[in-house]
């Protein structure tokens, strides 16, 4: 009895992981496909950067947006001296048609992302209408080549993190809630220095993924050269991922205090990038920035040459 009980549970529990880590993929994202299954939001900034978010149009004619073979290249203006009182740079922040709830996994293939003092890239999701009560995880986001990437959720009231948690990453708040700390959010430390930024790029780039279900949001890293990138991450023509063979993930977020099941929504993916602001431009300083970020923004296109992202593929997949 005991062994057939012992048996049993084991065998429920090998299907369980089974059934909720092999996923089929629904998206593959390369090339000119980015500028149809993305709108480009000409949006004002909500986080206040210095920033003129282009339609597709427009960005295409500059050439700041550009997409081709296994490239899609979205970047900011490196040539143009701003008058302090017209808008600000100009950059993209694209968002996708398609929302994605429970039970999928996102996985972006990245060769170089913005860099530069006064930059604040972000790879995210959420949904818009129902901020922040549908909740945002934040994939990849940082300021001012300040390495390394820091993964985050931000939800409404009553969402909290266990201080130990089966992740290679480093807590820093546990309070999920948007109200703490102004904003603050959850937030994962990669320990992978070339997780973020100029060290990001120097490497080639790399992977990040994001896993959701009801119980848990895990989100994992690998360098270009990392030894340990899984085979259907690296390899783009497998039609499934299995997240239970992708090792500890950088970040776990279980459900044990935080209802993950009802605080998040189906999600949009958004990426984008921002001068100063709320983030970028309040530690731009303390980050080793020289002179004044705005002034830098105004002045200094050639600031900017290295604020772009090259991406390779971004992949949705499901169950
Ligand atoms: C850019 O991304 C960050 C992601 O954390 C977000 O907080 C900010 O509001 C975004 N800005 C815009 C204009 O979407
Ligand atoms: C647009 O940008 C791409 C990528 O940097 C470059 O290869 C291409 O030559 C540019 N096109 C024009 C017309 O400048």
């Amino acid at each position: 009895m005991h062994l057939i009980r012992t048996l049993f549970t084991t065998s429920t529990l090998l299907l369980g992981l089974v059934e909720a880590s092999n996923y089929r993929i629904t998206d593959n994202w390369v090339g000119t496909s980015f500028l149809s299954a993305f709108s480009w939001e000409n949006i004002a900034d909500p986080t206040h950067g210095r920033v003129n978010y282009l339609p597709q149009s427009a960005s295409l004619a500059r050439n700041l947006t550009y997409a081709h073979g296994t490239h899609f290249i979205m970047r900011a203006d490196s040539a143009t001296v701003l008058s302090p009182s017209g808008p600000g740079r100009d950059s993209n922040r694209i968002m996708s048609t398609k929302s994605y709830g429970h039970n999928t996994v996102l996985v972006a293939d990245i060769y170089h992302m913005p860099g530069g003092c006064g930059t604040w890239p972000a790879l995210w999701t959420t949904d818009v209408n129902t901020w922040p009560n549908g909740g945002e995880i934040d994939i990849l986001e940082g300021v001012n080549d300040k390495s390394p990437n820091a993964i985050t959720l931000h939800t409404s009231e009553n969402c909290m993190m266990p201080a130990s948690r089966l992740q290679t990453g480093t807590s820093t708040q546990l309070d999920c809630y948007w109200m703490t700390n102004g904003n603050a959010g959850c937030g994962v430390l990669e320990r992978k220095a070339n997780s973020y930024g100029p060290s990001f790029n120097a490497a080639g780039g790399g992977w990040f993924a994001m896993e959701r279900t009801p119980n848990f949001i895990r989100a994992w890293f690998w360098s270009r050269q990392d030894s340990s990138v899984p085979f259907d991450v690296r390899n783009p023509g497998q039609a499934t991922v299995n997240t239970d063979g992708w090792g500890t993930p950088t970040a776990l977020f279980p459900n044990t205090n935080c209802d993950i099941s009802s605080k998040f929504a189906p999600h949009k993916v958004i990426i984008n990038l921002t001068f100063c602001g709320d983030w970028a431009g309040n530690t731009y300083l303390n980050d080793g920035c020289p002179g004044n970020c705005i002034d830098r923004v105004n002045n200094s296109p050639g600031s900017f040459t290295e604020a772009y992202w090259d991406i390779g593929a971004i992949r949705m997949y499901g169950l």
